[in-house]
């Protein structure tokens, strides 16, 4: 036989094109693509005319990562990759993350021994850089970037893991230097303690106060204080979880003084607002479960989002998936029940609904069109990551990650329910959502991973990616720019 697979009739969408084709697959690798492939294969499926997209690239999520509270992350390797393959995604980057005091390499063997056998698709590690010791910095990191771990996320608030500005200048020098991308969390981490304090003493300390002591305004000036940062050092950066205008605001003006400013955002600031955390919920714990940062804002902020995946503004369209259990006592209630807002650990599931929620809210509604939701979703985050084109497209010689996706017919959506899920975590914050659509098939390097409601895949059968570099390494000092 002349291929492993041959999958037929599919209407192939990327982020340039769309056509009608049979995919031949062989070795896990697409092999060829044609209007009709004569040739013989050992399994076919009929693609029957629908859609067929690459499968995701979640490049923003988090596993079985160490926490500094105690609280446990809902999903390991298994079960969060498990759920990103029901829901389409084939690649998710996770994060390596460094303990104050302790080496990136540390970081990455510990997280390594995390994933060995678990993963069910492919994977490649982010760092996370909490300590920038000169060693560390211009050492290690830079060997680390040339062994594939080519993108850091720095954070400029969390009292465990916040860089000041000058030890941010020291990461993007490096990132400069050595062609890594930086990822920025991007919130005034003293504003928010201040907010904080003055929340707590005044007596408001449930769920729904966390988007108060978290306002727009922190997150605006961040933003600002980061891009001004990469200008200094002349160096590429990407604002991560961006939520709302003000932010978006800042970007638009980046972009206009000619800045290489990328922007990822997250189905909850598309989808959620500062009302699905409380305060007044009859159980007033409940908004606990959409307890994140930055918290959802509002409609109107929705729609500003919404306006930029479609223009152009946002690179990325991520999960940011970082699911702690509601119930039990190791996730939202670690602290208790009734535990003030800034002791509830932060994050939300969607690893799964990030791409049904995107083509269904999206694309169906015409809000974003195909190439742009995969390009978000697939093509653009392997980009920029240092995976394409293995990753991120619809090719020959590119890896057989595939999804066939099922539109449902008008009148016959769905709602999503926390149990149709296969994350460990115990909730959605999408609860009884409509979907109008749901991948019918996911194939990961040509492996069923997901057909037909059934999840087909074994732990440890997804593989680890080392990551090319985004960029060239620019030689030289970034002062020269200035002088
Ligand atoms: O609240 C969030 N987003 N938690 C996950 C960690 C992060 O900052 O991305
Ligand atoms: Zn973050
Ligand atoms: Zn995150
Ligand atoms: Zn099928």
């Amino acid at each position: 036989t002349d291929f492993d697979l041959i999958i037929r009739n599919a209407d192939i969408a990327t982020a340039a094109d769309r056509y009608s084709a049979d995919i031949g697959i062989r070795d896990g690798r697409i092999v060829a693509i044609a209007q009709t492939l004569s040739a013989s294969a050992a399994e076919v499926i009929d693609a029957c005319g629908r859609l067929v997209t690459p499968g995701g690239v979640d490049g923003h999520v988090h596993l079985d990562q160490p926490t500094s509270d105690g609280s446990v992350f809902s999903d390991d390797f298994f079960t969060g990759t498990r759920s990103a393959a029901c829901g389409g995604t084939t690649t998710v980057i996770p994060f390596a993350t460094q303990q104050r005091g302790h080496s990136l390499q540390d970081a990455v063997d510990d997280y390594h021994q995390r994933a060995k056998g678990k993963a069910v698709i492919d994977y490649a590690f982010h760092l996370i850089v909490s300590d920038t010791s000169p060693k560390l910095i211009q050492d290690e990191l830079p060997r680390l970037i040339a062994e594939g771990y080519t993108s850091v996320k720095i954070y400029m608030t969390y009292d465990d893991m916040k860089l000041g500005d000058r030890q941010i200048i020291e990461v993007l020098a490096t990132a400069r230097k050595h062609g890594a991308m930086t990822m920025v969390h991007a919130e005034n981490s003293d504003c928010i303690g201040w907010l904080t304090e003055q929340l707590l003493a005044a007596g408001l300390s449930a769920p729904g106060y966390h988007s108060q002591s978290r306002p727009m305004v922190v997150e605006r000036e961040a933003t600002h204080r980061a891009i001004a940062l990469s200008e200094l050092l002349d160096t590429p950066i990407l604002i991560v979880h961006v939520s709302g205008k003000e932010a978006i605001e800042q970007i638009h003006w980046a972009r206009g003084r000619g800045l290489p400013i990328f922007a990822e955002t997250c189905p909850q600031y598309l989808l959620l607002s500062a009302e699905d955390l409380g305060p007044q919920n009859d159980d007033g714990a409940y908004g606990m479960r959409c307890i994140c940062s930055p918290p959802p804002r509002d409609k109107g902020n929705q729609e500003v989002v919404w306006t930029g995946l479609a223009n152009g503004l946002f690179t990325i369209v991520s999960s940011d998936h970082a699911p702690f259990n509601y119930g039990g006592e190791q996730g939202k209630k670690i602290a208790g029940p009734t535990a003030p807002f800034n002791l509830v650990p932060n994050g939300i599931p969607g690893v799964e609904t990030r791409l049904p929620l995107l083509m269904s809210e999206g694309v169906l509604t015409g809000r974003i069109d195909l190439q742009r939701f995969v390009a978000l979703t697939s093509t653009n985050p392997a980009k920029l990551y240092g995976l394409y084109p293995q990753k991120g497209t619809i090719a020959v010689g590119s890896d057989a990650d595939l999804v066939i996706w099922e539109m449902y017919t008008p009148g016959q959506e769905r709602q999503l329910k926390a149990e149709m899920l296969h994350s460990a975590c115990d909730y959605t914050p999408y609860e009884g959502r409509s979907l109008r659509c749901w991948p019918a098939h996911t194939l990961s390097r040509g492996r069923t991973v997901w057909h037909d409601g059934v999840f087909t895949a074994q732990a440890g059968e997804g593989q680890f990616l080392p990551c090319l570099r985004p960029r060239e390494p620019v030689a030289g000092s970034p002062l020269a720019k200035w002088l």
